[in-house]
């Protein structure tokens, strides 16, 4: 079906091609993520709106390898990571996919710094000095230095968010996903966090494509993706709106515009 060329395909760190996710409800069926095509360039940042229960960490979990879809393909860095088998996709997860959630999901008897390295130390990755020196001046840039040794119990909310982040660029992952990164945390964290994603984003490179609620925290992605019941409603540039408020203002008028359909 598609016109582009090989080599196009590569500049793309992700690409859904008319995913599909359907689960049972009632005595039938329904569609969590209706024939999705999201293309995310190499270094795009992109942030997916919309209302709950729109397919927004439906979408995130399939792109990240963590459920299967009913139909349709995900392609990360050019490889169709369902056509992997079981291990070798979890392999490819460990390695070239970076997932922050709301809930930080730290393991409670892990201190920060374990929490951290875990992803290597799973992959049987040895940690040469090189790679802790970055590691180390990264958890500095996080302002976790003085938290390693805590446990997740002692940690605030946003700084477990930090550690999960730590913990997903520790594999120096391709993608960087994010499922309400900010939920649980208040204003100050929050853009904390926004502007490590753009950090990371801007001079590491790194695709990342990050779920939320708020247009402040979607206003620092390059696009924003806006899901209603499971389909795209639109996708457009973030730097065409002057700031978070011209973009809540729009992202509502699109709510409505859905919400007539509904019910
Ligand atoms: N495992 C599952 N089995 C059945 N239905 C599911 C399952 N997971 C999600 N759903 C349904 O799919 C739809 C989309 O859910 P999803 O969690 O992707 O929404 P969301 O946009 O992330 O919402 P929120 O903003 O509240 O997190 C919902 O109607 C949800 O009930
Ligand atoms: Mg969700």
């Amino acid at each position: 079906m598609t016109k582009e060329a090989r080599h196009e395909t590569e500049e793309y760190a992700v690409i859904t091609s008319q995913l599909t996710k359907t689960y049972p409800r009632g005595t039938g069926t329904f569609n969590a993520v209706e024939s999705l095509d999201l293309k995310a360039l190499d270094g795009d940042f992109v942030a997916v709106m919309g209302a709950s229960g729109s397919g927004k960490s439906t979408a995130l979990h399939l792109i990240a390898g963590l459920t299967r879809p009913s139909s349709g393909k995900v392609e990360i860095g050019g490889r169709d990571i369902y056509a992997l088998s079981d291990a070798e996709l979890t392999r490819f997860r460990r390695r070239r996919i970076g997932i922050v959630f709301q809930s930080y999901n730290l393991i409670p008897h892990l201190n920060a710094e374990e929490n951290i390295l875990f992803p290597l130390r799973i992959d049987g990755r040895k940690l040469d000095s090189a790679t802790l020196e970055k590691l180390r001046s990264f958890w500095n840039e996080l302002e976790l230095t003085e938290q390693l040794a805590q446990y997740p119990d002692a940690l605030s909310g946003g700084q477990q968010q930090r550690v999960a982040l730590a913990r997903a660029l520790a594999t120096d992952p391709v993608v960087l996903l994010a499922d309400e990164p900010t939920g649980n945390l208040d204003w100050t964290s929050s853009q904390k966090i926004c502007r490590l994603f753009d950090r990371v984003n801007r001079e590491e490179k790194r695709t990342i494509i990050l779920v939320t609620h708020e247009p402040a925290v979607a206003i620092w992605s390059r696009r924003v993706v806006v899901l209603c019941d499971g389909r795209m409603a639109c996708d457009v540039r973030t730097s065409d709106f002057k700031d978070a408020v011209e973009l809540a203002e729009f992202y509502q008028e699109i709510a409505r515009g859905v919400g007539g359909n509904e019910q």
